[in-house]
């Protein structure tokens, strides 16, 4: 049976590719900000219960990254406290990236950043 993808971001430059690619391999429900805002974390958990899927895939980001130097609550908001969000009810209801590591025998590589460039992604 094809999966349920949740793809977060559709709009963006790598959410419409995903957009484009996602429906071979699963059942695909595609978000933009107008239907999921990552500011708002309580609407992102409602979401994931509600939609239920087997994958999530965030292609949401800030992605003005002079701008996250100045407007870091909101950068840290989406790029950080969001996918934390996302891999909690992710693990909730079994769509965790373990169980997928596991199922596709990926290995996990240690990520230890080298060089901190400033506050965009460093978490
Ligand atoms: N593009 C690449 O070649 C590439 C390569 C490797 C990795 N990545 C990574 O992929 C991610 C996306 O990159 P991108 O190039 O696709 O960026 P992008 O074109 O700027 O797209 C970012 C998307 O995030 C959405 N977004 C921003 N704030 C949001 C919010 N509060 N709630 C919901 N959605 C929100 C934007 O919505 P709006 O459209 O409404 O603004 C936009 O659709 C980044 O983490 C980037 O580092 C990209």
């Amino acid at each position: 049976m094809k999966p349920k993808i949740l793809l977060i971001g559709k709009s963006g430059q790598l959410g419409r590719e995903l957009n484009q690619l996602l429906p071979v391999l699963g059942d695909l429900v595609a978000l933009d900000r107008n239907q999921l805002d990552l500011l708002d974390p309580r609407e992102l958990r409602q979401s994931i219960r509600a939609i239920h899927p087997g994958l999530i895939i965030n292609a949401a980001a800030y992605t003005a990254v002079d701008r996250a130097e100045s407007d870091e609550a909101a950068a840290r908001a989406i790029n950080s406290d969001a996918p934390g969000v996302m891999a909690t009810e992710a693990k909730e209801i079994g769509a965790c990236a373990d169980s997928l590591f596991d199922r596709l025998r990926l290995r996990r590589i240690p990520f230890q950043p080298l060089l901190r460039r400033g506050f965009y992604k460093s978490d």
